[in-house]
């Protein structure tokens, strides 16, 4: 049977292998469950602790093609839905990445939506209450949602400003879900896993993003992520002394300050004699 065109679209964003997501905590059934009434999803959660990985791993679980649209700040409504483009036989519609998982069926996944234009909610409340449609205005269409489609967006509370944040109305049409850097065993599995580390090793670098975590707030954004202990047991595998992996990986990236560095520096270098008796 030959593809239809829509399908053609869809199919580079099936996922065929199963992203490894480590469950924490109960997530996988939230997510399930929302999924099963087309609820909408906002994960909140700090950077590098697993959001993205998971929305993956849903859309692979569930079955479902994910589009996956990473806002900024000149992201418009038109970006997500939709535009006229000249082409040589006239003006030709072009579906948004939002309006092709709206008629196909797949799970379309907002990144940080908060940096997008306010416009953007404009086009997501009618989608995500009752009405489960897109007004394409432009085109003078109402696409009704694909029974599979659903919406899931990411938000992270701690980076925004006031001017920033969500509406209420945006806010409290999504089930919401919290992530945060795991349980220390956890995390180490999750590193070990992810690097293809010895478990020592994850372990003293989990101890790493602990104390610089203890930094949040006092200088620091925030902490080490998952994502960076990660990059630093790479490193590490790939032949970098420990010390100069956590300074490549985790010390410079985190912060510009010489006084922060110092600062966590110090804090790291409290856990290091113990982790460089693994070298
Ligand atoms: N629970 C987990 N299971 C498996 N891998 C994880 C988990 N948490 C974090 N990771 C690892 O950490 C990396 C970073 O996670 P991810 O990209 O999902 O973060 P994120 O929360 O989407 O961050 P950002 O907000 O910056 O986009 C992943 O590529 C994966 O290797
Ligand atoms: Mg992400």
């Amino acid at each position: 049977m030959a593809l239809s065109p829509a399908a053609g679209r869809l199919s580079a964003h099936e996922i065929a292998d199963e992203p490894y997501y480590r469950a924490v905590g109960d997530e996988v059934e939230i997510f399930a469950a929302s999924y099963a009434c087309r609820l909408p999803v906002m994960l909140k959660g700090p950077t590098g602790c697993g959001k993205t990985r998971f929305v993956e791993h849903m859309a692979w679980r569930l079955g479902r093609p994910l589009v996956t649209v990473a806002a900024h700040e000149d992201l418009t409504a038109a970006d997500l839905a939709g535009r006229f483009l000249l082409a040589p036989e006239g003006t030709v519609w072009h579906d948004g990445p939002l309006t092709t998982a709206v008629r196909e069926g797949a799970i379309c996944y907002l990144d940080e939506i908060v940096e997008a234009r306010q416009d953007t909610t404009v086009v997501i409340h009618p989608l995500t209450d009752a009405r489960r449609a897109l007004p394409l205005e432009k085109k003078g269409e109402l696409v009704a949602a694909h029974p599979d489609f659903q919406l899931t967006i990411s938000y992270n509370p701690g980076y925004q400003s006031a001017v920033k944040d969500l509406k209420e109305s945006t806010k409290q049409r999504f089930v919401a879900i919290e992530f945060d850097y795991p349980e220390p065993s956890v995390e180490a599995e999750i590193v070990a896993r992810e690097a293809g580390a010895e478990p020592e090793l994850a372990r003293s670098l989990v101890e790493v993003g602990l104390r610089s975590r203890n930094l949040r707030g006092r200088g620091l954004a925030e902490g080490a992520s998952t994502r960076m202990l990660i990059h630093a047991a790479k490193l590490v595998g790939g032949g970098a002394a420990l010390d100069a992996a956590i300074r490549a990986a985790i010390v410079l990236p985190i912060t510009d300050e010489p006084d922060m560095r110092e600062a966590l520096g110090a804090a790291i270098a409290a856990t290091l004699p113990q982790a460089l008796r693994l070298q």
